[in-house]
């Protein structure tokens, strides 16, 4: 596989994330436009979401750096410090959600994409993650779309792979609604999502 030796990956904590929010933001923007998001992004709501990560004491950043440019992101934090609709889904199913790290996205630009980056990315979030000793889950969810969805574009490959590889199970029972603008809307329209869990032992 080929490798890019100027892309350095780094783990952030804390109120260290601050500086980086612009360029995650911007980053975020860029790939969530795509299929299977289909987001318009707005920097203004970029901005705050990404607040509530450096908030957050225990919140885990892994960013790709190819010199001075961020070209991919995970994000996570406890799930009990996320959002409500990842908070209220737990609790509506009663699911104790104390000892859950939920990883919000993984992202890399397209043109980074198939060098074992996100790989790299991946293994060093779950050391940080697995560090804390505080864990026995981590969470993630991702888009649900029609199968015949006409936007998909001809070459798309779902994620599911890349996360059973990494020993995830996907949850079909757990779903959370979220609400976004998609590209060209004038309204937010609701997006299901589905859960995956892995366990940390
Ligand atoms: C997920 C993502 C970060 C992976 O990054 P990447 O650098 O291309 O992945 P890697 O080159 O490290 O590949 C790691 C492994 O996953 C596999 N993989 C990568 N992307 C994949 C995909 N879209 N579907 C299935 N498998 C995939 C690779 O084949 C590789 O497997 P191998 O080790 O058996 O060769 C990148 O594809 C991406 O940004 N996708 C769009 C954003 C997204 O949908 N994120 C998820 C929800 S937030």
């Amino acid at each position: 596989m080929k490798q890019n030796s100027s892309v350095k990956i780094k783990t952030l904590r804390g109120r260290d994330i601050c500086p980086y929010i612009p360029k995650i933001a911007a980053c975020r923007i860029v790939i969530f436009c795509e299929y299977p998001y289909l987001y318009q992004g707005d920097m203004l709501y970029e901005e705050r979401y990404l607040q509530i990560y450096s908030m957050a004491k225990d919140a885990i950043l892994v960013i790709a750096e190819d010199h001075e440019d961020v070209i991919g992101v995970i994000t996570g934090l406890p799930l009990l410090d996320s959002m409500d609709e990842v908070k209220s889904l737990f609790m509506k199913k009663s699911i104790p959600a104390d000892r859950i790290f939920y990883l919000g996205e993984i992202i890399l630009l397209p043109e980074h994409r198939g060098k074992n980056i996100g790989y790299r990315m991946y293994q060093q979030f779950e050391k940080a993650v697995f560090e804390k000793g505080l864990y026995e889950k981590i969470a993630l969810c991702e888009v649900i779309r029609a199968e015949n969805d006409l936007r998909k574009p001809l070459d798309y490959t779902p994620l599911s792979s890349f996360w059973i590889k990494q020993g995830y199970v996907k949850y079909p029972e757990l779903v959370a609604d979220f609400f976004w603008k998609e590209i060209g809307a004038n309204e937010e329209t609701k997006h299901p999502m589905v859960f995956w869990m892995k366990n940390c032992s």
